[in-house]
C-alpha cells in the first residue's frame, strides 16, 4: 500500500522537474533568485532538503572524485571549486546551481545524475534555508 502511495510522488516530482525547467529554466531562475524562495516557483512544492539529509551524499557521490581538497587528481576542476563543508557548498551556491540543475546540466562532466537528484540538489541550494 505505501509503495503504491509513491509511486505517483514521484511521477508528480519527475514531471515537475522537466516541464519546470523546460518552462522556466532552472539555471535561469536560480542565477535571478535574489527574491526569497517563497516566490520562486520551482520552490512550490519543495521538500525539505539539507546538507545533511541530502547535499552531502550527494556531493560525496557525484562531485567529490574532483571537487574535494583530499582529491589526488582534480582531473581539471578548479582548486577552489572544493566542496567539502556545508560552507564551501553554500558559498558555491550560485555556480553550482548554474552547472547542475537547469535544461542542459555540464557537471559533473560525464554525467550520470538523475532528474529527480538534480531536482533535490535544486530544492536544497535554491529553496532552502542558507547554510543548512
Ligand atoms: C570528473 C571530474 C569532475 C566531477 C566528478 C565534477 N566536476 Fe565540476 N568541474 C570539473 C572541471 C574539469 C571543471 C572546470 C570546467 C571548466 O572550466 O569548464 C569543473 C568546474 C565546476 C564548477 C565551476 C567552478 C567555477 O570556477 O565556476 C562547478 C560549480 C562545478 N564544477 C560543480 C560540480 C558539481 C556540483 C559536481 C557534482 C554534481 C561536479 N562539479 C562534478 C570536473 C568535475
Amino acid at each position: 500500500m505505501r509503495v503504491l502511495l509513491l509511486i505517483p510522488g514521484r511521477f508528480t516530482l519527475l514531471t515537475l522537474a522537466v516541464s519546470s525547467c523546460a518552462n522556466l529554466g532552472c539555471a535561469g531562475g536560480a542565477a535571478d533568485a535574489t527574491g526569497t524562495a517563497a516566490e520562486d516557483p520551482l520552490c512550490v512544492d519543495a521538500v525539505p532538503v539539507t546538507w545533511d539529509n541530502f547535499g552531502h551524499g550527494f556531493l560525496a557521490m557525484h562531485c567529490h572524485a574532483c571537487h574535494a581538497a583530499g582529491t589526488i587528481d582534480r582531473l581539471g576542476a578548479p582548486e577552489d571549486a572544493t566542496f567539502d563543508t556545508v560552507e564551501q557548498a553554500w558559498d558555491w551556491r550560485d555556480e553550482i546551481l548554474t552547472v547542475a540543475t537547469g535544461d542542459s546540466p555540464t557537471e559533473p562532466p560525464s554525467g550520470g545524475v538523475s532528474d529527480i537528484d538534480r531536482m533535490h540538489l535544486y530544492w536544497w541550494l535554491g529553496c532552502g534555508t542558507p547554510g543548512t
